[in-house]
């Protein structure tokens, strides 16, 4: 399963590529508004240099034409470049022009398996259900994830389903389980994900353990030792 980072943060973004845990981005307008001091084609452009696979970069125009012309915009900024185009009816159009163009396409804001399976029809490469925003209502949002990867993977459709509006770590396994090809989370999800406090408890453990028996053979030998692990491998 790919995870993307869910951030417009270069530095977020840095640290899961370094991590190498990190497979694409995705950005909308929202996400950008917090960053400051740069435009967005400069933000996208860092992103795409650091980014290891694809970026989603979102219109905001409610027309065909508008969406093509930001669209191409953003597809000329970079190779890894996806537009993101929200789920409409011009939308669906743009997906299809945007298609016979060569420029692959993330339909976003879908809230059900039907308008999942139109915007693969139309020719959208990432199909993104939002999780969280549906589980905000008191319904569940895993559902959509689950009948779009059941209906991708039973028609073999040219379209992978990204879980996105991922709130927790637990929505992460609920949609590598649910059959989603891919998941896009936030940095702070992906912190969660690494930790677990059985973990750090054990790390903290073990090098008590570590220095007890160091100290222990140096008690021993009567002389004083680095109990350090590489003083003990330098002079093994
Ligand atoms: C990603 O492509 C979406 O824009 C994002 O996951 C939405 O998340 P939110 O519902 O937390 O804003």
């Amino acid at each position: 399963m790919k995870l993307f980072l869910d951030t417009a943060e270069i530095d977020e973004i840095r640290t899961g590529v370094r991590w190498g845990v990190i497979d694409g981005v995705t950005t909308n307008p929202t996400l950008y508004g917090k960053i400051e001091g740069m435009t967005y084609d400069e933000v996208l452009q860092e992103i795409c240099r650091i980014t290891p696979g694809p970026v989603s970069a979102e219109v905001v125009a409610d027309d065909v034409e508008g969406m093509l012309g930001e669209g191409r915009h953003f597809a000329k900024l970079a190779d890894n470049i996806v537009v993101k185009v929200a789920m409409s009816e011009n939308g669906l159009e743009a997906i299809k022009r945007f298609r016979a163009e060569g420029i692959k396409t993330n339909c976003t804001l879908i809230f059900s398996a039907n308008q999942g399976l139109l915007a693969a029809k139309a020719g959208a490469s990432l199909l993104s259900p939002f999780v969280g925003r549906v589980d905000d209502t008191n319904e569940e949002g895993m559902i959509v994830v689950r009948e779009l990867a059941e209906i991708v993977n039973f028609y073999d459709l040219d379209a992978e389903v990204l879980a996105a509006s991922i709130r927790g770590p637990r929505h992460v396994t609920e949609s590598a389980l649910a059959g989603a090809h891919i998941a896009t989370l936030p940095f702070k999800v992906l912190k969660q994900m690494v930790h677990h406090p059985l973990t750090d408890v054990g790390i903290v453990q073990f090098k008590k353990d570590w220095e007890a028996a160091r100290a222990a053979i140096a008690a021993k030998s009567g002389k004083a030792t680095d109990s350090t692990p590489e003083a003990v491998g330098a002079k093994a």
